[in-house]
């Protein structure tokens, strides 16, 4: 954990899941309190990190990557935004909210994908060090919910939206181990409730581990 003056907040849980809207809910309750705050996604959130996420979700030549070089590219993105963004953010104060973080790499490379587990939480603490979120806030909801939401959106779906539901069920059952193997720094949110009621769970579990630091 961080020993920084900031709060590290990530967001995870698979597609569908309304991460995207409980982000946005709590940045605004955040900044309407007067509290500086920073959202960021993953891959992305740099220069660099857009580039790479270019190349791992829309890209054609990315659909030749192999699992070992996604996951690299995946730590790569994240490597440059712990140091670019993340660490200064959180000495200058900031609530930092990553949308996605190094459990999306355990999960979908580690866990969906089946590549070595040691060899990927190696390569995530080589990209983030000292770095990892206060608190983890999992919006977990039934696999069948989650893709029949994905493919209720009529848009075009990239690489890994893609896959097939059996996927998303290894994705969903691996962030619920890692939440019972962590469970001081991930929570279990049901995201299958109104916006405003995970809001509302949100907001109490940031009261809570903001007061535990
Ligand atoms: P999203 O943030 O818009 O959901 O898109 C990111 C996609 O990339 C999502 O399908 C999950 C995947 N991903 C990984 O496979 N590994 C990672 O380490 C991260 C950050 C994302």
């Amino acid at each position: 954990m961080t020993s920084s003056p900031g709060f590290l907040l990530s967001f995870e849980g698979s597609e569908g899941c309304g991460k995207s809207t409980q982000i946005r809910l709590l940045a605004e309750h955040l900044k309407a309190k007067g509290q500086t705050v920073e959202v960021m996604r993953e891959p992305g959130g740099t220069l660099i990190g857009e580039e790479i996420r270019h190349l791992l979700q829309h890209s054609k030549e990315g659909q030749a990557l192999t699992p070992e070089s996604e996951l690299l590219l995946f730590a790569a993105s994240r490597a440059q935004l712990v140091r670019e963004k993340v660490r200064p953010l959180l000495k200058s104060g900031v609530f930092v909210i990553l949308d996605r973080f190094l459990d999306s790499t355990t999960v979908y490379q580690g866990i969906a994908r089946g590549l070595p587990l040691a060899s990927v939480q190696a390569i995530n603490a080589f990209a983030v060090g000292e770095t990892k979120p206060h608190l983890t806030v999992l919006l977990d909801l039934e696999t069948a919910t989650a893709w029949s939401r994905i493919h209720a959106t009529g848009r075009e779906l990239d690489r890994m939206e893609s896959q097939p539901q059996a996927f998303f069920e290894k994705v969903r059952q691996g962030y619920l181990q890692l939440a019972k193997d962590e469970p001081a720094r991930i929570a279990i949110v049901d995201a299958d409730r109104s916006p405003e009621t995970i809001h509302g769970d949100i907001l109490n579990l940031i009261e809570t581990h903001r007061h535990a630091l």
